[in-house]
C-alpha cells in the first residue's frame, strides 16, 4: 500500500513539477487560456479551425449599399459563367451569420432563405422564434464564435453587413476577409468598414481581377499571439 501512494506521489511529482511538469501545464494553459483569461486571450481558441470569412462586395471608396439599401451598383457585375469563386466558397461553409438589416434586405429580394440549408445566426436585438435552421441570435456574439469554433464543421460566412463585420472586428472575431472591389465611387450609403475596432494587421494571400472590372484581395487577419505564463 505504502508502495502504491509512493509511486503515485512521484507520478504526481513528475506530471506537475519540474520540467515536464511546466511544459504539461503550458500546453493545458495554451488549450484553455481563452477560458481562464478571454479578456487577455487575443486570439480565438480554435480547435477546429473553422475560419469565419467575411466575403463582401463594395465600391472602391467603401460603401456595400448606397443610401436606401439600394445595391444596384452591383449589377453590372453580373457576367454570364461567372461566379467569383463563390459556389467554391460556399460549398466550404456550413454557417451563415449576417446582421438583421442584411437578412431583411434579402428577404425582401427572395422568397426564400438562400442559404436556408445551412445553420443561419441573423444578428439582431429582437428575439425571434427560429424559422427552420435560422436563428435569430440575441446574446453574446463572441460567446457564438467562440461555441461555433469549438465544435467540428465548416467555415463560418459573414455575410454582412457593415456594422456586424465592424462587430466582429472590434472582438477580433474575424480570420479572414474576402473583398470584392466594384469599380465605382458611390460617395455616400452604408460603410463597409464602420472604425471603432483595434488596429488589426492583414496577410494578403490571393488577389485576382475579372473581366468586368472587379478585383477581387484577399486577407487573412493576423492574429497577435499572447504570452502565457
Ligand atoms: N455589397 C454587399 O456585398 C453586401 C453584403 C451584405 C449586405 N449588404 C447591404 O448592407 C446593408 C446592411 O448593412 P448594415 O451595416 O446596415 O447592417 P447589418 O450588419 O446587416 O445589420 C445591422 C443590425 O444587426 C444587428 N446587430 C449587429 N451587431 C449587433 C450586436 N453586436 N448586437 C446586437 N445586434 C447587432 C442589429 O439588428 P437589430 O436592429 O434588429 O437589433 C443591427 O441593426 C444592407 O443594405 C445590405 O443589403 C451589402
Amino acid at each position: 500500500m505504502v508502495v502504491v501512494i509512493k509511486k503515485m506521489l512521484l507520478m504526481y511529482y513528475l506530471k506537475y513539477s519540474g520540467v515536464l511538469g511546466y511544459f504539461f501545464k503550458k500546453a493545458l494553459y495554451n488549450r484553455y487560456k481563452y477560458y481562464f483569461h478571454p479578456q487577455k486571450t487575443e486570439t480565438l481558441f480554435t480547435p477546429m479551425n473553422r475560419k469565419t470569412i467575411a466575403y463582401i462586395a463594395c465600391s472602391i471608396d467603401g460603401f456595400i449599399a448606397k443610401p436606401g439599401d439600394d445595391l444596384s451598383f452591383l449589377d453590372k457585375m453580373q457576367v454570364e459563367g461567372e461566379d467569383y469563386g463563390y459556389k467554391a466558397f460556399t460549398d466550404r461553409v456550413d454557417t451563415v451569420i449576417l446582421g438583421n438589416n442584411t437578412y431583411q434586405w434579402v428577404m425582401k429580394q427572395v422568397n426564400e432563405f438562400p442559404h436556408a440549408n445551412k445553420e443561419t445566426f441573423v444578428i439582431t436585438r429582437q428575439e425571434q422564434p427560429s424559422q427552420g435552421r435560422v436563428h435569430f441570435y440575441t446574446g453574446d456574439l463572441q460567446k457564438l464564435i467562440l461555441n461555433l469554433k469549438s465544435k467540428p464543421g465548416g467555415n463560418v460566412f459573414i455575410d454582412g453587413g457593415g456594422r456586424t463585420i465592424s462587430e466582429l472586428l472590434k472582438l477580433r472575431c474575424l480570420d479572414e476577409i474576402h473583398l470584392f472591389l466594384v469599380p465605382i465611387l458611390l460617395g455616400e450609403g452604408t460603410r463597409l468598414f464602420q472604425g471603432n475596432y483595434p488596429e488589426q494587421a492583414l496577410e494578403l494571400f490571393e488577389t485576382r481581377s475579372f473581366s468586368s472590372g472587379m478585383v477581387s484581395v484577399k486577407y487573412r487577419v493576423v492574429k497577435a499571439q499572447v504570452e502565457s505564463h
